[in-house]
Formats: C-alpha cells, structure tokens, sequence
C-alpha cells in the first residue's frame, strides 16, 4: 500500500456484494449470537441495509473488505492496533518466531521469549511478576483470583458501566449492558459482587477484598472520572486492606498518551491487566502485579493451580516485545495527534471525553452516524450504555491527514 494510498476510497454500495454473500454464509454456520444481522431485521420495517461488511487485508489504519473498498479504521479493530494493523517490525518478529517455536508448554517447559516478555513487562509497569493469558478477560480472572488470595476476602467491588469481558469469572464484574449479558447465567455467577457508581461515591470498602476498575471507561463510554477519584479510590482500597486491580485492557500500552492511563494519574495499582494493544494483533493479554500480590499465590508445587495451553505462546511473546518497541517512539507522537484531533473536534463545537488517542464525541444516534460514515470509508462504533458517544480510537499511528478526512466527513454527515 502506497504511503497516498491511505485515505478512504468506496467502490461499491455498503455493504457491497461480496460481503453480502460472505455474511449469509456467516448466518448459516455461526451461533447466531454473535455477529449482528441488523439488514434481516430492518429490512422487515423497512429500514436502511447495515449488515456488516467482511475484512479481507487491513495495514496501519487502512482495512480493505472483500469488495476492495478502503476503510480508515477509527476503532484499531477494538483497540487491538496500536501500532497500525499488520506493523511490518511485529508482523516481521512474529514470523522469524514461527521460523523457529511455534507453541511451548505453558506452565510445564518455557522459553526464553516469555522470560524476555515478562521482564520486559516489569521493566515497563514497575511492577513486579505476571501471569500470561489469551485474551482481556483471562487476565481480569488472572487478577481476581489475585486479588481474592492476597486479600482473604471474597467479596469485589466493581463499577456502573465497566465492561471487564464476557467469559463467567468477567460477567459478575462487567457492568456495562450487565443485566442483558448475564441473563441466563445469573444462577450460575455468584453473589460476591458489590457495585458502585462509577466516579462516584466510594461505598464502604471494609467487607471487600478486590476493587476492580478502568481508570478510563471504554466501552462503557470513554468514560474518564473526575479528577482525584482513582487516587481516593486507591487510598481507601489501602485502608481498608483490599487489593486494588486496574483493568487497562483498553488503556494500557499509549492508548491515553502515557504507557499507562495509571501514570496519567500518578496512582499505583496492585494489580494491572493488559491485552488488546500488547501485541499489534496476536491474541494474548497479562495480568501483572507486585510481588507481595503475586507471591501470595505461593509456589508451585507441580500441579500450577492457574495456567492454561497456550500460556505465553512463543509468536505471542515476540509480537508483543516487537510492540512495545515499536511503541517507544509511537506513543510520543500520538500525544500531538490525539491533542489536535480534540481541539478540532472541540472548536467545531462538539463534546468530546477521554484523553490522547480514546475520544468519545457525544452526539444523538451513534448508531445511524456510524452506519453513515462506514458509507463514506470510516470504521466507527458507538460506546456507552445507550450508544451517547461515537468512540475514536484509531491506531496510534494515524496520520492527521487521515484524520482530517474523517473530520470533513463528519462536518459532511453533521450538515
Ligand atoms: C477494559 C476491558 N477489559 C476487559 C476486556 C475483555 O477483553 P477480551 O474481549 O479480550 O476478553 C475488554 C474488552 O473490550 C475491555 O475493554
């Protein structure tokens, strides 16, 4: 893809044919669940066609769908793209690593990627030992597990609108659309969890072992608490003796503009859990702790009472150190870009939360809004309980051209 190549550029109808065909095959053969088939419904009361559209190729921000159209990807597929989709250093560390150890035996023989990594991590968050998993929600278990250990104390303290995944140790604690994602599992998932408003008044903390939180909401809005907050929030989590956990799966690696929304904020947690952006794409997530919290597990005594197969998989642990490289000089010139994309969107007199490359523009119809700009070329997707913010998280290699182009689409789509 040529370095002009990047801008938006719509060739068929949105959905286009292709993609059509791919998504009623999809329809078939996949829980239907999962991927939102909003053109069955809508066409029924006659409303617009917004199937989704099927990604074929996708670099830096740019993805192509299987019809050639070119998108810019305002979301980094959910964060996950922090140094652009397919970063040729990640995807060049990921295949030498295939060249050589594909998969290892977790908690049985390691390799000297996954010490690497975790020194690497430690060097990075200042905090101490980790444990590796596959995704967000095995490092929010990771850190609960931790957190009841350490603490003694069963009971969690959770917030309004947090989304901490959907596996059965994540759904007590997600509180995002919680009701509608617990449904049918809620016999299922335990009366240990306490919940309180994000931001707001901190409960009596005396019964609660774990205080889990995003420092900044993602999908539950960009929602960034006001200022003091966190660091109450962790005062009181000390005094009462309960281990504070930070979930920065959505924050974590320059998502905010600083390595961590915690250093944003100057406050420490016990517990850090990170994924999405770790590794430019693979699929793999951490959660990190100090020593007395990790230690409080005790050693293994040969049967490790939490690991699973794919533990620090050897391509994971590569991808992810060629990332946080990458990120080095990344992070510092996305502060620039994500300061001026807020001050155009400001000076065009819209209300926008969140900090460096997470930004949520509050407007009405999220939904229709982003249907209409994946029309013009844009992937966007609402966030928060009832979709009050259009979420902009792009890679955090996104050019201001690029960005310009989403702004004169939007102006376009406001007018
Ligand atoms: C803050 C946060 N925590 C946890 C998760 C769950 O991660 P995963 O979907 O990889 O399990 C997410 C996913 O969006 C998240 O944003």
């Amino acid at each position: 893809m040529k370095a002009d190549d990047t801008l938006p550029k719509i060739l068929t109808p949105i959905p286009g044919p292709e993609s059509r065909n791919w998504v009623d095959r999809l329809a078939e053969r996949e829980c239907p669940a999962i991927t939102a088939r909003r053109a069955r419904r809508a066409s029924a009361l006659g409303a617009v066609d917004d199937d989704p559209i099927v990604w074929a190729e996708a670099m830096g921000s740019n993805v192509i769908d299987v019809d050639g159209n070119r998108y810019i990807d305002l979301t980094a597929g959910f964060g996950v793209a922090s140094v652009g989709h397919r970063n040729p250093k990640v995807i060049a560390a990921g295949q030498e690593q295939m060249n050589t150890l594909v998969h290892v035996m977790g908690d049985a023989y390691p390799d000297t990627g996954r010490i690497r990594l975790l020194e690497m991590l430690a060097k990075k968050t200042g905090l101490a030992r980790a444990i590796l998993g596959s995704s967000g929600s095995d490092g929010v278990e990771a850190a609960l597990k931790t957190g009841r250990i350490m603490s003694g104390r069963p009971q969690v303290l959770a917030f309004t609108g947090a989304y901490h995944g959907l596996s059965y140790g994540a759904l007590p604690v997600t509180g995002y659309h919680g009701d509608a994602f617990r449904g049918p599992f809620q016999a299922q998932l335990g009366d240990h969890v306490v919940r309180a408003e994000f931001g707001g008044q901190i409960p009596d903390l005396s019964t609660i072992g774990t205080v889990l939180v995003e420092p900044i909401q993602g999908r539950g809005g960009i929602r960034v608490p006001p200022a003091g907050w966190l660091q109450e929030l962790a005062d009181k989590t000390r005094a009462a003796g309960a281990v504070l956990v930070f979930d920065e799966v959505y924050t974590g690696f320059g998502r905010t503009g600083n390595w961590f929304a915690f250093q944003d904020e100057n406050v420490r947690p016990d517990i850090l859990v990170l994924g999405k952006g770790m590794a430019g794409g693979f699929p793999i997530s951490a959660c990190i702790g100090t020593a007395e919290a990790m230690d409080a597990w005790g050693a293994s005594t040969g049967e490790a009472l939490h690991t699973q197969t794919f533990l620090g998989n050897p391509v994971g642990c590569a991808m992810a150190l060629a990332c946080i490289q990458e990120l080095e000089h990344v992070i510092p010139s996305s502060v620039d870009t994500g300061r001026w994309l807020m001050d155009e969107l400001v000076s065009r007199g819209l209300t926008v939360r969140g900090r460096g490359m997470m930004l949520g523009i509050e407007m009405q119809n999220t939904l229709a809004v982003s249907r209409a700009l994946l029309r013009r070329g844009f992937i966007a997707l609402p966030a928060g309980e009832s979709g009050e913010v259009l979420g902009v998280t792009p890679p955090l290699t996104t050019t201001q051209a690029q960005l310009q182009c989403f702004l004169e689409a939007l102006d376009a789509e406001r007018s």
